[in-house]
């Protein structure tokens, strides 16, 4: 199986794109336009993978480039996306352009490729924001509060249209909040470890009782694999670990793994449109595709503080960007 991955630069991608090299009889094109939040570095242990692993560094708004680089796919796996709230809020433009015209572009090229299976990485955001109780289901009316979600919202809409407008055999995934290794440290986890480590204050958004549903990153790839392989065309997937914690709850945890005293815990001013809570269910996944996620939250978080304490030089490579210098190493040109 030849698998077309886009944004298999960053967080996500990239523990993906590692899981499926590993596997007999499968070749992964990665095409990543490596905007501030791709990092080679992420991938740079599948050096020398080559007739297993190849880098395409391209941009999914470009039909061209990325038809050239789809052609003899067997599947896309699309996670290529603006992922970031907060930036979003900032400045929606990027996020209409990447998440819906680039969405669109690869649908086309798929059609084009012939692809058999075109999974569409989408997030729980799209369906906005619970009460105190419930849970978001596939069947949930989608009703973005942020330019991100709403363009995610638009991307799966997009992704629904051309499977029923032209029989494009897609699949669309809605999971949780992930956590794990090679996350940027713009988002909540990594932010506050890394923070924590340098003394600094951690700023918790509004009262801090925002609520999240945690899932380790390597769960939310090994439903991506079953959904590649056995999801049904058509249809929705929600993935999530039933992790419900408040954004409070996980500093505090983050502070008593890192033994670091609470008082570097600061109330800042709420993000707009805040979110009050998500909450998956995944039942879906389970009764179809026999998938349950393998990590409880408590050594999932443990094992990810540990992994940053232990990669200071991944992190310090993003704050500083010298990450940015590898790609010139490699390829003889900047970024
Ligand atoms: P990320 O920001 O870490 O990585 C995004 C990647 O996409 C980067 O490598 C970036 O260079 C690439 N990219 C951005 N614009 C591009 C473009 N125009 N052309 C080609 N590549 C481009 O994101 P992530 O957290 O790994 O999320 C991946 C996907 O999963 C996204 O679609 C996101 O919506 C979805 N998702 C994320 C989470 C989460 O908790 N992080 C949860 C559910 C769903
Ligand atoms: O639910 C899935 C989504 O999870 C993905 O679709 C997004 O790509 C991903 O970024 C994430 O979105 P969130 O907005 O939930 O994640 P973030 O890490 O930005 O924030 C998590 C919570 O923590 C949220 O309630 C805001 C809060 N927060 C965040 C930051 C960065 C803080 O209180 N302080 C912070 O400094």
């Amino acid at each position: 199986m030849r698998i077309f991955v886009t944004g298999g630069a960053g967080f996500i991608g990239s523990n993906f794109v590692r899981r499926m090299v590993a596997r007999p009889n499968v070749e992964v094109v990665t095409f990543d336009a490596l905007t501030y939040a791709g990092n080679l570095v992420n991938l740079g242990d599948l050096e020398g993978l080559a007739g297993r692993h190849a880098f395409i560094r391209g941009d999914i708004c470009d039909a061209d480039a990325v038809t050239k680089a789809m052609a003899g796919a067997d599947a896309v796996v699309h996670f290529a996306a603006e992922s970031h709230v907060d930036r979003s809020i900032a400045t929606s433009a990027p996020f209409v352009r990447t998440n819906i015209e680039g969405t669109r572009v690869l649908l086309e090229a798929a059609r084009e490729c012939g692809v058999q299976k075109f999974v569409h990485v989408s997030t729980d955001e799209v369906y906005g924001s619970l009460g105190a109780t419930g849970y978001f289901t596939e069947e949930s009316c989608l009703a973005p509060n942020s330019p991100y979600s709403a363009s995610k919202a638009g991307s799966d809409l997009l992704a629904r249209a051309y499977c029923e407008t032209y029989g494009l055999p897609v699949v669309i995934t809605r999971c949780s909040n992930n956590y794990g290794p090679y996350q940027f440290p713009e988002k909540l986890i990594p932010l506050m470890i890394i923070h924590a480590l340098e003394g600094r204050a951690l700023p918790v958004y509004g009262d801090g009782g925002n609520v999240r549903d945690w899932l380790h990153v390597a769960d939310h790839c090994s439903a991506l694999e079953a959904v590649l392989r056995e999801g049904a065309v058509g249809e929705v997937y929600n993935i999530g670990g039933h992790n419900e914690r408040t954004n409070l709850e996980i500093v505090k945890m983050i502070l008593r793994f890192m033994g670091r005293d609470e008082s570097l815990i600061t109330f800042v001013k709420d993000r707009p449109g805040h979110d009050r809570r998500y909450a998956i269910d995944a039942s879906k996944m389970k009764r179809e595709l026999g998938w349950t996620p393998a990590y409880d939250l408590e050594r999932g978080l443990a094992e990810t503080v540990a992994w940053y304490v232990a990669h200071r030089q991944w992190w310090e490579g993003i704050l500083s960007g010298a990450y940015r210098e590898y790609y010139e190493r490699q390829y003889g040109v900047g970024l």
